[in-house]
C-alpha cells in the first residue's frame, strides 16, 4: 500500500534489421513506458533467423541495453519463423495432465518432428461447434534453434525468464490496446525484415497463427540497386526519409515490383486460413512491423488482398513521456514496437 509495488518488466525483441527493447512499469492503472530503445544490426548479421554474425548481435544487444538500462539483467524474449510449427487440432475437453497428455499424444501424431526435440506450448480454447470438445492451438519450438537463442541471450549476460513466439506478442499489445470487434474476422500482420507473422481473430478470439518466410529485405535489396544507393541511403529510402531527393513514382513502382513474394505469401497464408476457418473473408488486417512503415506498402497489400488495413499503434493505450523519447518519434515508429511491448506486458507464468 505505501511506496511503490511496481514491476517493471523488459521487452527484448531481436530481429533480423533491429533489436528492439522497451521497459514497461506495470502500475495500478495500466502500463508507463520507462524505457525504449531501438537499434539497427548490420545487414547480414541475421538473415532468416539464422544468425550469422553473433558477435553482433551480441554487441549491439548489449550495446543497446547499456544506452536504455544498464541494470536490466531480466527480459522477456521471442521467436519466430522457421524454427517453430503452430498447429490447430479439436480433441475431447480434459483437464489438467490428462489434457496436457493427450494434446502431447495428438501432436505425436500430426506433426513432421519428434516430440523429444522440441518445446511444447499451447493455447485451449472452447470448441464453438460441441460443447464436449475443445480447440488446442500448438505452438512447438524447435529445440536446437530455441537453445542457440537462449544461449546468445545468457552471453549478452541477460536472463531470458519467458520465452513468446513473435506472433502472439503481437496479438497481446494488440488486444491491450484495442476492443476485438468479435464479429469481425481481423488478420494481425506483422511485417518484418525476413519473416511476416500473420494471426487470426475469430469471435474475438485466436483462431490460429502462422509465419510467411519473407518479409521486405527483396524491397531493400530491389531499391538499393534501382536508384543505385549505398547501405545508409537505402535504409533511409526504406523509411520514406529521402523524400522528394528520390523520384517517389520510381520508388513507389520499385517497391510494389519486389513486394511479390511477400503479398504471394500472405495471399497463401490466408487462403489456408480461409478454408481452416470455413469462411470467405478476412474483414481486416491490422498491420504492424517495419513493413507498415515502408512507403507505399501498405497501401499496395490493401490493394492486392482488396482487405481494408489498419496501421497498429502498440502505444495506443499505453502511457509515455514523448520528450523522454523526442529522438525516437514513437508516434511515427510505434508499429515496430509491437513485439516488445506485447512481450513487456506478459508476467511469466508459474511452472507446474
Ligand atoms: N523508422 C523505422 N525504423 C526502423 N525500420 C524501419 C523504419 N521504417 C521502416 N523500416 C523498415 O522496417 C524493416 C524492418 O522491420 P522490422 O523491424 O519489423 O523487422 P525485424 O523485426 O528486424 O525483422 P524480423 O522480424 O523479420 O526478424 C526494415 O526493412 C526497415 O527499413
Ligand atoms: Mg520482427
Amino acid at each position: 500500500m505505501f511506496g511503490s509495488n511496481n514491476k517493471s518488466l523488459v521487452g527484448l525483441d531481436v530481429g533480423a534489421n533491429s533489436i528492439k527493447l522497451i521497459k514497461l512499469d506495470h502500475t495500478k492503472t495500466g502500463y508507463f513506458v520507462s524505457g525504449m530503445g531501438v537499434r539497427e544490426l548490420p545487414a547480414e548479421a541475421i538473415v532468416s533467423d539464422e544468425i550469422r554474425d553473433r558477435d553482433a548481435v551480441i554487441f549491439n544487444i548489449q550495446a543497446l541495453v547499456d544506452q536504455v538500462d544498464p541494470k536490466i539483467k531480466e527480459v522477456n524474449v521471442s521467436i519466430s519463423g522457421h524454427g517453430i510449427i503452430t498447429d490447430k487440432f479439436t480433441i475431447d475437453k480434459k483437464t489438467g495432465a490428462e489434457a496436457e497428455q493427450a494434446i502431447i499424444f495428438e501432436t505425436e501424431q500430426r506433426a513432421p518432428f519428434d516430440i523429444d526435440d522440441v518445446t511444447l506450448d499451447y493455447h485451449i480454447s472452447e470448441s464453438s461447434v460441441d460443447d464436449n470438445k475443445m480447440d488446442v492451438l500448438m505452438v512447438a519450438a524447435r529445440n536446437e534453434f530455441l537453445d542457440a537463442y537462449l544461449d546468445l541471450i545468457e552471453e549478452c549476460e541477460l536472463k531470458p525468464v519467458l520465452v513468446d513466439i513473435d506472433a502472439f506478442a503481437t496479438l497481446n499489445a494488440y488486444e491491450y490496446n484495442y476492443d476485438v470487434d468479435p464479429e469481425r474476422i481481423t488478420a494481425i500482420v506483422n511485417i518484418g525484415q525476413d519473416v511476416t507473422n500473420v494471426s487470426y481473430l475469430v469471435d474475438g478470439a485466436l483462431h490460429s497463427t502462422r509465419d510467411v518466410s519473407s518479409g521486405v529485405r527483396e524491397i531493400f535489396n530491389s531499391i538499393q540497386k534501382e536508384f543505385r544507393l549505398n547501405l545508409e541511403l537505402a535504409t533511409k529510402a526504406m523509411k520514406g526519409e529521402l523524400g522528394e531527393s528520390i523520384d517517389q513514382d520510381m520508388l513507389k513502382a520499385t517497391i510494389v515490383s519486389s513486394a511479390d513474394e511477400l503479398v504471394t505469401g500472405v495471399e497463401q497464408a490466408f487462403s489456408w486460413f480461409k478454408s481452416q476457418a470455413k469462411t470467405k473473408k478476412v474483414d481486416w488486417i491490422v498491420l504492424a512491423g517495419g513493413g507498415a512503415l515502408v512507403p507505399y506498402l501498405a497501401e499496395h497489400v490493401q490493394a492486392k488482398l482488396a482487405t481494408p488495413i489498419e496501421i497498429f499503434n502498440p502505444l495506443r493505450n499505453i502511457e509515455y513521456d514523448p520528450e523522454m523519447f523526442e529522438y525516437l518519434q514513437p508516434e511515427k515508429i510505434a508499429p515496430l514496437l509491437a513485439v516488445p511491448i506485447g512481450l513487456a506486458m506478459r508476467k511469466a507464468k508459474k511452472k507446474k
